[in-house]
């Protein structure tokens, strides 16, 4: 292996530019060239490709988004996107490529592996829904980012009397709303992984009210129903509500120090996996370690969910 290229793919997370970083430098110091790849994999198809140096990536650690740019690649789910991606790597002569994205992203990294360019893949999203590791990249940061918000609204809630619905990304999962719901003391959270029964949830609101406690945070996963259409619910069953959807400013802002130190841990084994030439793998994190899934063993098992944390979430709201 004498040259690995980098790109990051899918929605962006807080922490890719660690990632990145890492990945850069880690292999300079094994003696190893890097190619950025520009825009994801739509980039790669394009040619979109520059080589990148140690100065490329400094002052970057502490950014929000990815200094490659990101992108969805509809193209390049088909054959003939592959091939012309495939075409691009051997004409820049990339023996081994780092895709830091989601499990969409995952899919294109298993595909090129499998047509012989390998591939190893970090997992960047603030969703913390891929099967394999404890959490992903930019999570802590979006949950983080989450808490402020909730902490803000508690305080007009509060002055107001009133019961605030606060809208969380996570496409199909519910982990930034139950991490958020629990470390922001939220009455309700609401997630995919849990069935939810809104008279009860009413019935809870009302009784609330008769002992004299006038305001709540309700917390709604993306993935069970938009803010909007609960807020709608809600009222037909006697409960006035204001809505807040948090939308992409989830998505932004400095990394924390959690992800900026998981980015740069990850970023560097996808290298030392490359170095071994131990394609077709995604990295993560399990019990603190560092580890490596097949990309086969990611996408046969679903993201861990903590059903504890649930329970402890409903115990501390009565
Ligand atoms: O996967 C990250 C994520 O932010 C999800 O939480 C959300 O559902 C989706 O991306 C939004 O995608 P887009 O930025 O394309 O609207």
């Amino acid at each position: 292996m004498k040259k690995i290229g980098v790109l990051t793919s899918g929605g962006d997370s807080p922490g890719m530019n660690a990632a990145i970083r890492a990945v850069v430098r880690k292999a300079i110091y094994h003696g190893l060239e890097v190619a950025g790849i520009f825009h994801g994999y739509q980039g790669l198809i394009d040619g979109n490709i520059k080589p990148l140096e140690r100065g490329d990536v400094g002052d970057i650690i502490q950014r929000g988004g990815t200094m490659l740019y990101s992108a969805r690649c509809l193209e390049f789910k088909e054959e003939a996107g592959q091939l012309k991606a495939i075409e691009q790597l051997r004409a820049h002569e990339i023996d081994g490529l780092v895709v830091i994205g989601g499990d969409g992203s995952y899919r294109g990294a298993k595909a090129l592996t499998k047509r012989g360019i390998p591939c190893v893949g970090v997992p960047g999203t603030i969703d913390n829904d891929i099967a394999g590791t404890d959490y992903t990249i930019g999570f802590d940061t979006a949950l983080n980012t989450v808490i402020e918000a909730i902490d803000k609204i508690r305080d007009t809630a509060t002055s107001h009397d009133r019961s605030f619905i606060i809208e969380v990304m996570g496409r199909d999962a519910g982990d930034l709303a139950l991490w958020a719901g629990l470390a922001g003391g939220a009455e309700t959270i609401l997630i995919p992984e849990e069935p939810h029964d809104l008279e009860d949830m009413a019935e809870r609101l009302k009784r609330g009210r008769d002992r004299g406690k006038k305001h709540s945070i309700i917390i709604v996963a993306e993935g069970v129903m938009s803010g909007q259409d609960l807020q709608v619910k809600l009222l037909e069953m006697g409960i006035e509500t204001r809505v807040s959807v948090l939308g992409h400013i989830q998505r932004g802002g400095s990394p924390t120090a959690r992800d900026r130190v998981l980015a740069s841990q990850m970023g560097a084994k996808a290298v030392e996996l490359l170095l071994q030439n131990n394609g077709g793998k995604a990295v993560g994190m399990r019990n603190h370690e560092i580890v490596a899934h097949d990309f086969e063993e990611v996408f046969e098992e679903s993201p861990e969910f903590d059903n504890e944390m649930y329970k402890l979430s409903k115990e501390l709201s009565i």
